[in-house]
């Protein structure tokens, strides 16, 4: 995972990465080029240089073969993770500033039950946490699966720095990947973080238990 608080100014970008912002407003073009500068940063931590990340037709962005990976940006934060597809088949990251989810926003973000369980929990921003963690969760499952999932989908159950996830809805064969789905979150001092992925599959072979119930963040490179 590669972080940052302020984006490098000296990226540059494949041909294929220039035009999909060829049209943008400048703040789309600094957050494009910050992800892209982060992406690249992991990726040369697997042992991956010189590749273009362009994006899919909703946006995500297309990593290369055997390769998961993630980017987000809001501001003052900027972030890109990957992994092995053979280690982990799917992989979401999210930040958010603290409070980017009002309360006007609660009723579109949470399902009633999920209003029951937190609105007086004392749970520091709640909301945020639980709008950043069904981010992450479509972030790693819209590649893998090309579904477009609804916040009233699915609900998230938050437990000391980690959430699972469970359908809110008759949601067909995603609900098992819904089910499998690994989280995280963090309460940083000015932005809330989350990760969410699929652990390897028992078949793909047999799973180590890190390889199984844990997120590496390491190399962990900011500037
Ligand atoms: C896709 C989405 C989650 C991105 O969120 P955002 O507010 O733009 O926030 P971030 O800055 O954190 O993330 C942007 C990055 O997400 C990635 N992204 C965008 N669409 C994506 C998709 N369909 N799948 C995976 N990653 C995607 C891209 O890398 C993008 O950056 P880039 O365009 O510079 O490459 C959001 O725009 C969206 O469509 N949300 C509705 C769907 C949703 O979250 N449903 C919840 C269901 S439980």
């Amino acid at each position: 995972m590669v972080e940052g608080e302020r984006p490098p100014h000296d990226v540059s970008l494949f041909p294929e990465e220039s035009a999909i912002i060829a049209n943008a407003a400048e703040k789309r073009r600094r957050d494009f080029r910050a992800g892209r500068a982060c992406a690249r940063l992991a990726l040369a931590a697997l042992g991956v240089h010189d590749v273009a990340i362009p994006s899919g037709p909703r946006r995500e962005p297309l990593w290369p073969a055997g390769i998961v990976g993630s980017i987000t940006h809001c501001p003052g934060y900027v972030a890109a993770a990957v992994a092995l597809s053979e280690h982990l088949p799917a992989l979401g990251i999210d930040a958010e500033q603290w409070g980017a989810a009002g309360s006007d926003l609660e009723s579109f973000i949470c399902t009633p039950a999920e209003l029951d369980r937190y609105r007086d929990s004392g749970h520091p921003c709640w909301r945020t946490v639980v709008f950043s963690a069904k981010e992450s969760l479509f972030k790693a499952l819209y590649p893998v699966r090309h579904f477009e999932l609804e916040f009233a989908d699915v609900e998230v159950t938050l437990s000391q720095g980690r959430f699972s996830v469970s359908p809110a809805r008759e949601l067909g064969p995603l609900a098992a990947d819904i089910q499998r789905i690994q989280g995280r979150f963090l309460l940083g001092r000015d932005h809330i973080f989350t990760a969410a992925w699929l652990p390897r599959a028992a078949s793909g072979g047999a799973p180590t238990g890190s390889q199984q119930n844990s997120f590496s963040v390491s190399p962990r490179i900011a500037w």
